[in-house]
């Protein structure tokens, strides 16, 4: 039987690679908690980690951040990364929404948004809205990458709308991930969610484009806000 939620919480909290809300010391300093220069990216949504860890298990020499506001998935990935010894993972506890709160400008190389939530009636609240982009502008530098892998034709769809109309490069669309020959190595890790989805016979869709920065986009006053 899986351990309680708040057996989960407690622990999370005192495992030395993971972060939590309250843990207010680590805004521009990821480089000295991870002990290196090496570039940082950043899975939000990361729910269990599994993207987090088979990401750090490709690139040793990338340092990785999941994000979630639930400690008792991110214990999942917490805890296998401590028994792997996977030295380049950490994951922090927070609401997306605060991301500025924990990371200086340009801190962030790149972003992955996995399987996350397509929010049909709150399109605000989709991870890859005009808004949330915005958010990541705050702590990204100008050539950083955003990755989304998801099940949602309407998370997919309104993603790459939102990257043509902010004039973005998509360097990457794939509408089925499954039918490329051979399936990339990054592409083949498979979340708790997308394993899910695929069981219920829906197709994976990946896109990748550069974010940009407000200077850059058509509505450069409203990026600013
Ligand atoms: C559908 S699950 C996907 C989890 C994981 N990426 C996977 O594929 O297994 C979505 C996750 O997003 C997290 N989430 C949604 N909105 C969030 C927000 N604003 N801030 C932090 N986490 C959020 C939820 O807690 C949940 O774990």
């Amino acid at each position: 039987m899986s351990k309680p939620k708040l057996i989960k919480f407690a622990e999370y909290k005192n495992f030395s690679n993971a972060f939590d809300i309250e843990d207010t010391i680590n805004k521009g300093q990821w480089r000295s908690v991870f002990g290196n220069d090496n570039p940082i990216v950043i899975e939000l949504a990361c729910g269990k980690g599994d993207y987090t860890l088979g990401l750090a298990r490709l690139n040793p020499n990338i340092n990785y951040i999941g994000i979630d506001i639930k400690s008792n998935r991110m214990w999942t990935g917490a805890k296998a990364a401590l028994n792997e010894q996977l030295t380049n993972v950490r994951f922090l506890r927070t609401h997306i929404d605060h991301i500025t709160d924990f990371f200086a400008p340009e801190e962030v190389a790149e972003i992955w948004i996995t399987f996350a939530d397509p929010q049909p009636h709150k399109p605000r609240k989709r991870l890859s809205s005009f808004k949330f982009l915005n958010l990541y502008r705050k702590i990204a530098g100008e050539h950083t990458l955003v990755n989304v892998k998801t099940d949602s034709d309407l998370f997919y769809e309104s993603t790459l709308a939102q990257a043509q109309q902010d004039k973005l490069i998509v360097l990457s669309k794939i509408d089925n991930i499954y039918q490329l020959n051979p399936v990339p190595e990054f592409l083949k890790i498979q979340t708790y969610y997308e394993r899910m989805w695929l069981e219920m016979g829906r197709t994976i869709k990946y896109c990748q484009f550069i974010l940009g920065n407000c200077e850059s986009l058509p509505l450069k006053e409203d990026c600013k806000n």
